[in-house]
């Protein structure tokens, strides 16, 4: 079998993406005949045309690799690859479109909306804290944490926000940042486990997913049976809504006192760094990481 991997990119996570994809190769060599792995630029297709490999690994993360574009290539290259497909791409990648198709399934999500970033720059369009996030980004690329005392337009004014003229805000969830790690298995959609993430300094930012030692991770969590098994349960509900195929990754708030789970996110493009979560979940369940890897690979279809 001939592996092309997928890394880099064109989007704010390229540099993710590429610690994502050298480890997905890696993994790979040696339990495939060939992998071979491509910087996905704009000549994607010519590169795969000449390439011709039987599945494509995609390790791509955020705008243009997880957002349904390159999976449309490959669609229409008609080469398998691994992840969820066109729609469920697009649609995870617009959180406010994924909200409503998650609310509409019975999961919770968070309040708040898409605001004008004109409004939300020249006052508290919701009462803070709230974070503010673009619509479209991974890796909390974009996102910031409003006090009552802060001031959001530094954040939105017209020079600093680069992501659109629509900004997301939601309320702040106090608590705990929780993880879930779903694979669509034949039978079924399959949560592994809980991991509770928390960060060494302030929230679970780029800095604290990526720098060693930036979060501290806990699996499985310590959470109330019933909090635990939500998790669970809407995430595989949330894979299973959205259409996804392979692994997704769910991301939730437990606020504690008030005993509310909400889900933040659907992410069908896991990071699959030394500090992301999804292998280290895989890992618990005694799937290790090369073996989460190839199943991905025979999983692949288009
Ligand atoms: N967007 C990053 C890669 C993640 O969700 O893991
Ligand atoms: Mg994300």
């Amino acid at each position: 079998l001939h592996v092309a991997v997928l890394m880099g990119g064109l989007s704010s996570e390229r540099e993710v993406s590429l610690s994502s994809g050298r480890g997905c190769a890696d993994a790979l060599e040696g339990q495939v005949a060939k992998v071979t792995r491509v910087d996905a630029g704009r000549d994607l297709a010519q590169v795969l045309t000449a390439l011709k490999p039987d599945v494509v690994f995609n390790a791509l993360h955020g705008e243009w690799g997880e957002d349904g574009c390159v999976q449309g290539i490959l669609e229409t290259l008609r080469i398998p690859y691994t992840h969820s497909g066109v729609l469920a791409s697009a649609l995870a990648m617009d959180k406010d479109k994924s909200k409503a198709v998650l609310r509409a399934a019975g999961v919770v999500v968070p309040g708040g909306g898409l605001f004008d970033r004109k409004a939300v720059a020249a006052d508290h369009v919701i009462a803070p804290p709230y974070v503010i996030k673009p619509n479209a980004e991974g890796s909390s690329v974009g996102v910031y944490v409003i006090q009552p005392g802060d001031a959001p337009c530094a954040i939105v004014g017209d020079d600093s926000w680069t992501y659109g003229d629509l900004v997301m805000v939601e309320p702040f969830i106090a608590g705990k940042e929780l993880a879930v790690t779903v694979l669509g298995e034949a039978s079924g959609p399959r949560a592994l486990t809980v991991t509770d993430i928390t960060p060494t300094k302030g929230f679970y930012d780029y800095e604290a997913k990526y720098a060693p030692g930036g979060s501290k991770h806990v699996l499985p969590a310590e959470l109330p049976a019933h909090v635990f098994d939500k998790a669970l349960r809407q995430s595989e509900l949330a894979h299973t809504a959205m259409g996804c195929r392979g692994v997704s990754r769910s991301d939730f708030r437990y606020d504690d006192v008030n005993d509310v789970l909400v889900l933040l996110e659907v992410n069908t493009q896991p990071g699959m760094t030394p500090t992301s979560l999804s292998p280290e979940q895989a890992a618990y369940v005694g799937m290790a990481y090369r073996d989460l890897v190839r199943w991905m690979v025979e999983d692949a279809s288009c």
